[in-house]
């Protein structure tokens, strides 16, 4: 009895004695709670320093984005091929995600073996190795014929901009194959899988074995949202809010970030909790200097620091009796099993005695002991400091959530954690520990990190075959040249056959003849008043202009036509118009004062003579009764006679494009062409008046309103019209009416987009597929809006904004097809645009049997002025229609109604002249 309890007392001192040694010996390795915490706030700081746009540059913590946007949700389905490759293993899997609607996932796999001279070879070899194996899995599991999209878990620091794509930043842990960093990785498997002419593969995803493992996780514990890997290497990732990713646009939501926190120490930021020994490690190892924090950790390197350790003491004679053997002299020979092994609870001290004589040692009972210790700790600094990193992870999270307590569940993966024996208890009782606001769950993978990298790939695959609808309906508003050109000719052969005697009737651009013969002289002068109605605003104006100087003084007011009005009866149109032109006369201090009056009135009418128009029917947002068929100039008159206060003289009726191009011919002689691209589309320019054939007369020139927004009403352009372009026409005013125009103005874009995104929101391709009241709301893309949309400099938060104050709640996915919509419906417009003043260019270059035609085209209108593209790309698709002539495009910046008062004057001057 009583040796019993001397051996028992004697080997608990000399238990005592060795820790105490190795303690001393290892006195740096043995990392205080201060220490911990002070790691923890330092690993914090770097995460902030990789997440700022500033600082991510420098950063060792490169914190990369993954763009994985959600944990799975359940819905995630089909069937998927997998590759694992990057940590102790190379795997090929089949992942059959949710048969049958159950939430339920299989897998079948095989492993390949990655020898040394494939992963530190040749970079295209290697990923030719990776594609054969790939192609040996599918033809032993009878999947050649199929075509299966593929997620790739690739262990290793990927700069990615998208799912499917990712730049190597640096090879890690055992693999250094030539040529590969800095490049992409999928297109680098892709390239090799190209080989194997019967596989059918599309890599939809590529993913860290972090994030796989969190996904893997996250399926079945919806609270998980940090993965952590403690393997051949170490890293972690966790959700992290959008708007604290400055490297990525948007800031709704959450995103993934990859930390790469083995980098963590590479600036020197941990020298001064490195020892010798891993300084001597990273010496010998692959990527000297890189992956610090990693190297202290992780079970590539655990091994290692434990056989250099031993060797050093052996050296110092403190253990093994001073003898070393030449298998402690070797590189590799300890390997992280065999620190598990020696730390096995009771086995332990077996274990470590048979392995040092495998080592060739031999070793004493206090030896074992010692050397035991040193592996403890060894991995108690291990799981030390991969708890203080996951602590400042676990702050974060619990930061952004602005909560007291933070409930969260971390996904586990890698060896070392999986077969040491204390591991995983230290690991989770330091973390505790340190951040005791935290109820953490650890989750171990037991199925590797390809379940959810199988989900990864699974919401890619959905998002693509949404993307793929959605470039459908695109693509229906993308013309070919060809298609361009063909509407060039048609609209080129309608303007003939509006202007001949026979068919000017039947015409659907009605070339109507204006009776404006000729540009400005510059001998106008006088008082005006004009009217600019049917743009977006209506504007009562006083022009004065002197002769000689060409100077032009204008005082304008602008009024509101509300709703009621614009769609009433026409009595009520024209008494709004004439207590508006009091007011404005009151206003000015003119009341009484009989003035001649231009009335620039932007809708098709029939002229006999300047001063008289008939309305052919309405257009854009008008509907007043008992108008259409009338002379609008005598519907004016008889208002100002009901009001009977004030008279005036009605010398002239105009239409917009015509005020346009006078205002612009002030100006500029060579102006003979006037275009609107605003509230509606139109054109005007000087004919040859022996051209004009229903009119009399051969000599000179006269202004033709082409009202060419109905081109396309006899069923010419239908080829190109689509589904939404009929939907618009149906929902307006006037069906079947204006099909060019509602392609082309501001009026209609907007109608347009509001279509599209309904269809789309139908098929469950934006806003979460929910239609709201305000989608269903028509007019809500006013041109101002769609302008603003598309506007470059507008980052996609502040589209969303915009969407926000639509009325639409979009998330930045949405944004971004919203503005996709916008610019396909918008560049459409000034395309179709550029290809009918193309035609008349074209044309009057023609008639007049020129090579070269220089000519100015004086334009006006919302669309035009505001629209970020609209101009450029009109003025692109007339160069390209029509090489040969040279057109200059000439902003008017005073809007029609000093061009209205021009022609008033010069019609003014003919009347007194006749009069005479
Ligand atoms: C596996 C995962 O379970 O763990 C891999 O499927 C991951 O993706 C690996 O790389 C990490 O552990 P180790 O020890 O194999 O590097
Ligand atoms: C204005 C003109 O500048 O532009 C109007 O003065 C014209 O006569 C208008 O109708 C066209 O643009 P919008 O976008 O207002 O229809
Ligand atoms: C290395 C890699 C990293 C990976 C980790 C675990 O640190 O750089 O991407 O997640 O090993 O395998
Ligand atoms: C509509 C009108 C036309 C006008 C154009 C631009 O197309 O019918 O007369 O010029 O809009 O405002």
């Amino acid at each position: 009895m009583f040796a019993v309890h001397l051996m028992a007392f004697y080997f608990s001192k000399l238990k005592e004695d060795q820790i105490k040694k190795v303690d001393r010996f290892l006195y740096h390795m043995r990392l205080s709670d201060d220490t911990l915490l002070d790691i923890m706030r330092r690993f914090r700081a770097e995460m902030e320093k990789g997440l700022a746009k500033d600082t991510n540059p420098t950063a060792a913590v490169k914190m990369l984005p993954t763009f994985v946007r959600a944990i799975p949700d359940g819905s995630e389905n089909g069937e998927f091929l997998s590759l694992d490759l990057g940590g102790s293993k190379f795997r090929v899997l089949k992942v059959q995600v949710a048969e049958e609607g159950k939430r339920h996932v299989q897998m079948e796999s095989q492993f390949y073996p990655t020898p040394n001279e494939i992963i530190r070879g040749n970079g295209t070899e290697l990923f030719e190795y990776v594609a054969d194996c790939l192609a040996d899995f599918m033809k032993t599991k009878d999947l050649k014929h199929k075509k299966l999209p593929l997620g790739l878990t690739f262990s290793f620091p990927c700069r990615q901009t998208k799912l499917e794509e990712g730049v190597l930043l640096s090879w890690t842990k055992k693999f250094k194959a030539r040529g590969v960093q800095d490049t992409d990785v999928v297109s680098r498997l892709t390239k090799a899988m190209r080989r194997h002419k019967d596989m059918d593969v599309d890599i939809l995803a590529l993913v860290n074995d972090t994030v796989g493992t969190m996904m893997t996780c996250a399926y079945d514990d919806p609270y998980c949202e940090v993965g952590v890997i403690i393997g051949t290497g170490t890293n972690a990732c966790y959700m992290e809010d959008m708007s604290n990713i400055d490297l990525v646009e948007g800031d709704e939501g959450r995103m993934c970030i990859n930390t790469e926190w083995g980098a963590f120490g590479d600036d020197g930021a941990l020298e001064d909790i490195r020892t010798e020994f891993d300084r001597e490690l990273d010496l010998g190892s692959l990527n000297p200097g890189k992956q610090l924090f990693e190297k202290m950790i992780s079970g590539l390197y655990l091994g290692e620091l434990v056989r250099l350790i031993l060797l050093k003491m052996a050296k110092a004679g403190l253990l093994f009796g001073g003898e070393k053997s030449s298998a402690l002299h070797t590189k590799g020979k300890i390997e992280t099993r065999h620190v598990a092994a020696m730390e096995k609870y009771k086995e332990g001290l077996a274990n470590t005695r048979e392995i040092l004589v495998d080592l060739g040692l031999e070793p004493s009972e206090a030896d074992c002991i010692a050397v035991q210790h040193v592996c403890t700790i060894v991995s108690f600094r291990s799981a030390n400091l991969c708890a203080a990193a996951l602590a400042a992870i676990l702050t974060c999270l619990r930061e952004n959530k602005k909560v007291e307590r933070l409930r969260t569940t971390v996904g586990m993966d890698g060896t070392l954690y999986k077969i040491h024996p204390q591991y995983p208890k230290r690991l989770h009782k330091v973390v505790r520990k340190l951040v005791p606001s935290c109820d953490v769950r650890f989750l171990l993978s037991e199925s590797g990190s390809t379940k959810g990298a199988a989900m990864v790939t699974a919401v890619a695959s959905r998002v693509q075959a949404q993307r793929k609808q959605i470039d459908r309906v695109l693509a229906l508003f993308q013309l070919t040249r060809e298609q361009l050109v063909d509407v060039q000719a048609k609209m080129r052969a309608e303007l003939e056959y509006g202007l001949k005697k026979k068919s000017h009737g039947l015409a659907t651009v009605r070339m109507l003849p204006t009776y404006v013969c000729g540009l400005p002289d510059g001998t106008e002068k006088g008082k005006f008043l004009a009217l600019d109605l049917g743009g977006t605003n209506f504007r009562v104006l006083l022009v004065k202009i002197r002769s000689g100087r060409r100077s032009v003084r204008m005082y304008n007011k602008i009024f509101a036509i509300p709703l009621e009005i614009m769609q009433g009866t026409g009595e009520e149109l024209f008494d709004h118009i004439v207590q508006c032109i009091a007011d404005f006369l009151d206003y000015m201090g003119l009341k009484g004062a009989s003035l001649p009056l231009g009335f620039t009135f932007s809708f098709p009418c029939r002229q006999m003579s300047i001063d008289k128009g008939t309305l052919i029917g309405w257009t854009k947002g008008f509907k007043a009764t008992d108008c259409e068929g009338e002379d609008v100039v005598d519907m004016l008159r008889e208002a100002i006679k009901r009001r009977n206060e004030f008279d005036l003289d009605i010398v002239a009726v105009v239409n917009d494009t015509v005020g346009t191009m006078m205002t612009c011919g002030y100006e500029d002689p060579n102006c003979e062409i006037g275009l609107i691209a605003g509230t509606g589309s139109n054109m005007c320019y000087m004919e040859d008046m022996r051209n004009i054939e229903m009119l009399e007369g051969d000599e000179g020139k006269m202004c033709i309103n082409t009202e060419w927004g109905g081109f396309g009403d006899n069923g010419c352009i239908d080829d190109i019209r689509t589904r939404y372009d009929t939907e618009v026409d149906e929902g307006s005013l006037n069906p079947g009416k204006q099909r060019y125009e509602k392609m082309t103005s501001g009026m209609y874009l907007g109608e347009i987009v509001r279509q599209i995104l309904i269809d789309l929101t139908k098929q469950g391709l934006l806003f979460r597929g929910q239609i709201s009241e305000r989608l269903r709301t028509r007019g809500i893309f006013e041109t101002k809006f769609l302008s603003q949309i598309e506007s470059d400099r507008l980052a996609l938060l502040q589209v969303r904004r915009i969407l926000q104050q639509l009325g639409l709640d979009s998330t930045c996915e949405d944004s971004i097809v919203v503005k996709e919509v916008c610019g396909a419906v918008s560049r459409r417009a000034a395309q179709l645009c550029g290809a009918g003043l193309a035609a008349i260019v074209e044309k009057r270059r023609e008639d007049q049997g020129l090579e070269h035609l220089r000519i100015t085209v004086g334009v006006d209108g919302t669309l035009y002025k505001l629209h970020p593209h609209f101009s450029r790309i009109l003025q692109e698709t007339v160069k390209e229609l029509a090489p040969r002539c040279d057109v200059t495009f000439m902003l008017s910046e005073d809007g029609s109604g000093k061009g209205a008062a021009l022609i008033t004057a010069v019609a003014k001057r003919l009347q007194q002249a006749q009069e005479n």
